[in-house]
C-alpha cells in the first residue's frame, strides 16, 4: 500500500535522505523512474513492516483487510489465466495459484520480485514473475482471463488510460479487471492516522501529483490523484465497463494501523476504492 507517511517527524526518511514533499506535475517517464527506484530502495522495509499482515499467500485488497476469499470480486478463478499487476512479493498470486488459477505476477521493482523469490524459496519454485512496467505489458493480445491489482501500479501512474488499454489488450473478451487504490476522498485530508487526519486540508479536486524530490528537484516518489469521476471516465476510455465499485468498511477485528489507515479514520471515512471492471467488447 502507499507509503506517503514515511517521512519521520524530524524530516528524515527510513533511507536516511531528506526528500522534499511537494505537489507538482510529473509525467509518465519521471513517475515510473522515481517509483521504480523508491520501491527498489524500500522493498525490504515494506515487506518487513507489512509482510505479516499481507501473509505469504493471502489476497487482501487494502489496509482494511478485505480478503478476496470473502469478497469474490474476481469471480471464479480456478482454471483461469490471471495477471497480477504491481504484485510486490506476489502474495495475491500465491493465493490465486492455491485456488487453481494460473497467475503471472508482474512488478516494476526488481527488489519487490526478489522478495517474491524469497517467499517461494528460489527461482522456478513459485508463480511466474515478470519485471515490467504496467504501461507496456510484455504479453500477447488475449493472454489472460482476469487481471487484478491490490494497490499495485494504478496509484503511481501518470496516464491511467494507457495502462487500462494495455490491460484490455492482454485480456480475452469479457475478461475482468479489478484494481484497488487509495480512496480518492482521502486526498482532501492530511495523510495522518490520528484525529488530525479527519479535517479537510486540501481540495479534493486538485489533481496535482504528490511528489517527493531530491536536492536537484528530481522526483524520488510520485503518487497521482484521480477523482472518483475521473476514474470512472478513465475506465470507460480504457475500454471497460464498470460493474461495481467497492468501498470496504473498517471491520471490528482490525485494530492495526497501516500508515495513515487507522481504525479511527476507517470507521468514519472510506480509505480504499476497488473498481470492478469488465472488458467492453
Ligand atoms: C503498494 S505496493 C502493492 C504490492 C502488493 N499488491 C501489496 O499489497 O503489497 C505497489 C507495487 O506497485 C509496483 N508498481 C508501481 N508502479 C508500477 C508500474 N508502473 N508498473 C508495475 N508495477 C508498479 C511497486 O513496485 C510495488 O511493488
Amino acid at each position: 500500500m502507499l507509503e506517503r507517511d514515511r517521512i519521520e517527524e524530524d524530516g528524515t526518511t527510513l533511507e536516511g535522505y531528506e526528500p522534499q514533499a511537494t505537489r507538482r506535475q510529473a509525467a509518465d517517464g519521471e513517475s515510473s523512474r522515481a517509483n521504480r527506484g523508491w520501491w527498489d530502495r524500500n522493498a525490504d522495509e515494506y515487506q518487513s513492516e507489512h509482510g505479516s499482515f499481507l501473509g505469504d499467500d493471502r489476497f487482501v485488497w487494502g489496509p482494511e483487510g478485505l480478503d478476496e476469499a470473502e469478497a469474490g470480486l474476481l469471480g471464479e478463478v480456478a482454471g483461469r489465466d490471471v495477471l497480477e499487476i504491481g504484485a510486490g512479493a506476489a502474495q495475491c498470486s500465491r493465493w490465486l495459484a492455491a485456488r487453481g488459477a494460473r497467475p503471472v505476477a508482474l512488478d516494476l521493482s526488481h527488489r519487490q520480485l526478489q522478495h517474491a523469490l524469497r517467499i517461494d524459496g528460489g527461482p522456478g519454485k513459485g508463480v511466474p514473475l515478470v519485471e515490467a512496467d504496467a504501461a507496456a505489458l510484455p504479453f500477447r493480445d488475449g493472454s489472460f482471463d482476469l487481471a487484478c491489482s491490490a494497490y499495485g501500479a494504478m496509484p503511481f501512474v501518470a496516464d491511467p488510460v494507457r495502462v487500462f488499454r494495455e490491460v484490455r489488450r492482454v485480456l480475452r473478451p469479457g475478461g475482468r479487471w479489478v484494481f484497488s487504490v487509495t480512496h480518492p476522498f482521502r486526498w482532501a485530508f492530511p495523510d495522518e492516522p490520528g484525529p488530525e487526519g479527519l479535517s479537510v486540508a486540501a481540495s479534493y479536486f486538485d489533481r496535482t501529483p504528490y511528489v517527493e524530490q531530491d536536492e536537484e528537484g528530481r522526483a524520488v516518489y510520485v503518487e497521482h490523484h484521480r477523482t472518483m469521476g475521473d476514474r470512472v471516465r478513465d475506465v470507460v476510455a480504457g475500454g471497460f465497463r464498470l460493474v461495481d465499485l467497492v468501498e470496504p468498511e473498517w471491520p471490528a477485528w482490525n485494530s492495526q494501523e497501516w500508515g495513515a489507515w487507522s481504525p479511527l479514520r476507517g470507521n468514519l471515512i472510506p480509505g480504499t476504492a476497488i473498481y470492478v471492471c469488465e472488458r467492453a467488447g
